[in-house]
């Protein structure tokens, strides 16, 4: 059953010489009840303003354009911002936003947010039963009680990731998306923030998540799929072991090209860096956004706008050029992105 179902949503900001910047443009995905889908891309290709969008609340300067967004059959989307506010997010849908550790105000206990939470959400609870609660959940979670009664200031990176993961999902929300949950944690601590993410899909107090991270491998591990975004579009979606391995889109295979997967076979693989930088979202760019960047690109590919592809069931692409030609130009390249170890055998 789809707990998120996004339909051609388009989303724009207002800047403040009256530009429109289109920074999601007409994205339609789902996510399946107890899946997990990742979005990877380069920085600036509408990662955390598709997470934004799909929370239907919009502000300044973000705004919504066109499409539609539906949580377990609910649509969401024309809901007023109060509605969406007091009934839509925590419980339907709940956002860890980039850099949310460094946005938790440091002279207050963590116990408060927790219950500014549950009271946004005109809870009946006093605050021992709403203490009752987090104390329940954080033993679940494996995090100390203690914490509860401690200011943001005096937590470590780590454990500040956790409780905020824990205050965001403390209603059990249908959709959890986390916007790079561990970049800014050293290497053992994203491996408990991760862990802990996997806890709560398991225990299903979080029923379905996008997870989104610019670190590929990181992806590999955690979702089930992942979805490609480039200049404020889907350009492929997967399951993350072929996306990872056997990339279609001329794009998503430079985003793989440029990261190492510690797996079997990849050794010797040499590392190449996507050339040129994606186009400016002020303006729709004609033709494949990626045509300027890419390598295989020719006339028709800069002239007609390009559709997505079905490669086969829950695979999808946006690349004019068949998939036997891809894989065929691929294929003559191969022995160019293997290193010396690889091509001598
Ligand atoms: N407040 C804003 N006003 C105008 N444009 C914005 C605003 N915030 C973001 N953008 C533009 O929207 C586009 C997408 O930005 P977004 O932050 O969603 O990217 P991202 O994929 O999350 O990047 P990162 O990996 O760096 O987090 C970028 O081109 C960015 O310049
Ligand atoms: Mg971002």
């Amino acid at each position: 059953m789809a707990m998120l179902e996004v339909k051609n949503l388009t989303t724009f900001y207002k800047t403040r010489m009256n530009e429109k910047v289109c920074s999601v443009d007409n994205v339609s995905f789902t996510l399946e009840e107890g899946k997990s889908l990742g979005i990877a891309g380069e920085s600036g290709c509408g990662k955390s303003t598709l997470a934004m969008s799909v929370m239907g609340y919009y502000f300044p300067p973000l705004n919504y354009e066109s499409g539609s967004i539906i949580i377990d059959g609910k649509e969401i989307t024309k809901l007023p911002p109060d509605t969406i506010r007091t009934t839509v997010l925590g419980t339907d849908i709940a956002y860890i936003p980039q850099a949310a550790m460094n946005a938790l105000n440091p002279t207050r206990k963590i116990i408060r947010f927790i219950e500014d939470v549950l009271q946004a959400h005109g809870t009946k609870m006093t605050k021992s039963e709403i203490r009752h609660l987090a104390q329940e959940r954080f033993a679940i979670l494996n995090l100390p009680e203690k914490v509860l009664d401690q200011y943001a200031v005096e937590l470590s990176g780590g454990m500040k990731q956790r409780t905020i993961i824990a205050i965001s999902t403390i209603l059990n929300p249908k959709v959890l998306i986390a916007d790079e949950p561990s970049s800014a944690l050293d290497v053992s601590s994203q491996k408990i923030v991760i862990k802990l993410l996997h806890d709560l899909m398991q225990k299903k107090f979080v029923r379905s998540m996008l997870f989104i991270t610019h670190e590929l491998p990181l992806l590999y591990n955690v979702t089930d799929d992942i979805m490609v975004m480039y200049a404020g579009e889907i350009v492929e979606r997967g399951s993350a072991k072929e996306m990872i391995f056997d990339p279609i889109m001329p794009y998503s295979k430079g985003l793989m090209n440029s990261i190492i997967v510690p797996e079997d076979g990849t050794r010797g693989h040499i590392l190449q860096a996507i050339p040129g930088s994606p186009p400016n979202l002020k303006k729709r760019p004609v033709g494949c956004r990626f045509g300027d960047r890419c390598k295989y690109a020719d006339e028709l590919c800069r002239k007609d706008s390009v559709n997505e592809q079905n490669a086969s069931i829950g695979r999808s692409y946006r690349c004019r050029h068949p998939l036997e030609e891809l894989y065929q130009i691929y294929e003559n390249e191969l022995p160019a992105l293997l290193g010396d170890n690889e091509e001598k055998k």
